[in-house]
C-alpha cells in the first residue's frame, strides 16, 4: 500500500454518491466528523477479524443482520433492545442446533444510507431526487426533503453513538445472560407454533446451566455466561463519512475505518477500478463485498488481489445475493475458482436481495421460501465443493412486521398492508428469523 491514503478515492469515480448543492456545508460536516472520536476501537475489529478467519476455516459462524435502513425518526431503545433480542434468539438456536459458535454482526449503528437504482423517482407526473437514506435526504416526497444536506451525515454520527451506547450495556449489563434465554421470546412470538419448540432447546440449556453451576461453572466464574458481543456493520457506501472517521490506531500505526467493526461494498459500487473498492483497499478492518448473479470469477479474483492481497482468512467476506433462482448458475463458478486459487475467505449468503419482488398489492416483498430456498441452494453449491457456508446475511427487525410473506404465521400478500413499516427493503420479522434460525441450524449439521 504504498500510494493509499484516507482520501485517495477521491481521484477515482464514486458511484451512487449524493449530489451535495453546498460543498461548503458539506467540508463544514466532515471536519467536524474528523474531530470527533472513533466509534470502534482497532482492537475490537481486530478481535472480529480473528473471529472472521475462524468461520472462513469452518470453525464458527456469522451471523449478520439488521434493518435495511435505520432511521432518525424511529430510534427507540425498545426497538434496539428487540433486534438485539432476535439476534441473542436465533445465535442462542444456531450454535445449539449448529454445534458452532455464531459470531454476532448487527446492520446497525451507522446503516443509514442507501444505493438507488435510479436517481429520481416520479409520483404522479412530479419527478424528484430520490431517497437514499437519512444520512443523505429525507423520506418525505418533497423537493426541500429530498435534497441531499451534509448535517445529516453528523446526525447519523451522533445516532449511531447513542445506538452503539445501547448494545454495549446491553451486551455487557445482564441482558445477554444465558440464564435470560427464555426472556429472548418477544411478546408475538409467544403465540407461535414455533414457541414450543424454542422451549424445549432453552430448558435444555438450561439443564446444561444448571449441571454446570453444580460444577462451580457460573456466570460469575465464567464471564462469557452472562456478557456478549454484537459487532456492528455498514454499507460504506458515503464516501466523505467514511474518510473522516478513518483514525490511525495507535498501537500499531495502521489505518482504520471507526465508524463500524465491519464494512461492506454494495452491489453497485463493487467496481475494480471504482472510489470504493480505493477506500477499502489500505483499511485494516474486516470487510465485505456483495457478489449479484452477473459477478464474474475474473471480477472476483480481482476483488480479492486488491482487497485481500495477503490472502488473510478474516479479511474478507464474499456475501452473495444471487436470487434462488439464480444460485445454481451464478456461484458454483465463483466457489470454484476461490477453491482452485486458494483464496481465504468467508463465504455468506445474503437471501433478500435477490428475492425482492413487488406484490400485487404494490409492496416491496420477499417470500419467506424463496429466502429459505436461496440458502438452502447455497449451502448445496458450497458443501459439494469442499468450501465452508460460513454465513447468513439477513434484513430483519425484533418488530412485529408483516413485511416479507409466509412464514409460521403465513403472512399473505394482503396482510403486508397490515404493519409494513420498512424504511427500505421488506425485513423478516422475529417469528420469521425464528423459524428461519432452526432450518440453518439444520443445514448446519447435515450440510443440506
Ligand atoms: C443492502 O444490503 O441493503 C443492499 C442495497 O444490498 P446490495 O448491495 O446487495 O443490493
Ligand atoms: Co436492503
Amino acid at each position: 500500500m504504498t500510494n493509499w491514503t484516507p482520501d485517495s478515492w477521491r481521484a477515482k469515480k464514486a458511484a451512487q454518491q449524493p449530489n451535495y448543492p453546498d460543498l461548503q456545508a458539506l467540508e463544514k460536516a466532515e471536519q467536524e466528523l474528523a474531530a470527533w472520536p472513533p466509534l470502534v476501537f482497532a482492537a475490537e475489529t481486530r478481535e472480529l477479524r480473528k473471529n472472521l478467519a475462524d468461520v472462513a476455516m469452518g470453525k464458527a459462524f456469522l451471523l449478520q443482520g439488521g434493518d435495511c435502513a435505520e432511521s432518525f425518526d424511529e430510534i427507540s431503545a425498545p426497538s434496539t433492545r428487540d433486534l438485539f433480542k432476535v439476534i441473542l434468539q436465533m445465535a442462542a438456536v444456531l450454535t445449539f442446533g449448529g454445534q458452532k459458535p455464531v459470531i454476532k454482526v448487527g446492520r446497525l449503528a451507522g446503516q443509514f444510507a442507501k444505493p438507488r437504482s435510479a436517481d429520481t423517482e416520479t409520483i404522479d407526473g412530479v419527478e424528484l431526487p430520490s431517497y437514499r437514506g437519512d444520512m443523505v435526504n429525507g423520506i418525505d416526497f418533497t423537493p426541500e426533503a429530498r435534497v441531499p444536506d451534509p448535517r445529516r451525515l453528523v446526525q447519523g454520527y451522533h445516532q449511531s453513538t447513542a445506538t452503539l451506547n445501547l448494545l454495549r450495556a446491553f451486551a455487557s449489563g445482564g441482558l445477554a445472560d444465558l440464564h435470560e434465554i427464555n426472556k429472548w421470546n418477544l411478546g408475538f412470538v409467544e403465540s407461535s407454533p414455533l414457541r414450543g419448540r424454542y422451549e424445549q432447546m432453552a430448558h435444555r440449556i438450561q439443564e446444561a446451566l444448571q449441571f454446570m453451576e453444580v460444577l462451580g461453572i457460573t456466570s460469575d466464574t465464567m464471564p462469557t455466561l452472562r456478557e456478549t458481543t454484537l459487532y456492528t456493520s455498514h454499507e460504506a457506501l458515503l464516501l466523505n463519512y467514511e474518510q473522516a472517521l478513518v483514525r490511525t490506531d495507535s498501537l500499531t500505526g495502521l489505518q482504520y475505518a471507526c465508524s463500524a467493526h465491519m464494512l461492506w461494498i454494495g452491489e453497485r459500487t463493487r467496481q475494480l477500478d471504482g472510489a470504493h473498492v480505493e477506500f477499502f483497499k489500505g483499511l485494516h478492518n474486516p470487510i465485505g463485498v456483495k457478489l449479484g448473479p452477473t459477478a464474474s470469477t475474473d471480477e472476483l479474483l480481482g476483488l480479492c488481489d486488491a482487497l485481500n492481497p495477503e490472502n488473510d482468512a478474516g479479511r474478507l467476506t464474499l456475501i452473495t445475493r444471487m436470487g434462488a433462482d439464480q444460485v445454481e448458475s451464478g456461484l458454483p463458478k465463483l466457489v470454484d475458482a476461490i477453491q482452485r486459487e486458494g483464496r481465504q475467505v468467508v463465504w455468506s449468503c445474503d437471501p433478500m436481495h435477490g428475492n425482492t419482488h413487488k406484490a400485487r398489492s404494490g409492496y416491496k416483498t420477499r417470500s419467506f421460501d424463496k429466502i429459505l430456498a436461496e440458502i438452502r441452494s447455497f449451502f448445496g453449491v458450497l458443501t459439494s465443493h469442499g468450501a465452508h457456508p460460513g454465513g447468513i446475511h439477513l434484513e430483519m427487525t425484533g418488530q412485529h412486521v408483516t413485511e416479507c410473506t409466509g412464514g409460521a404465521y403465513q403472512i399473505s400478500d394482503e396482510d403486508l398492508a397490515e404493519r409494513y413499516h420498512t424504511q427500505c427493503d421488506p425485513r423478516l420479522n422475529a417469528d420469521q428469523v425464528l423459524e428461519l434460525a432452526f432450518c440453518v441450524a439444520d443445514l448446519m449439521k447435515n450440510g443440506h
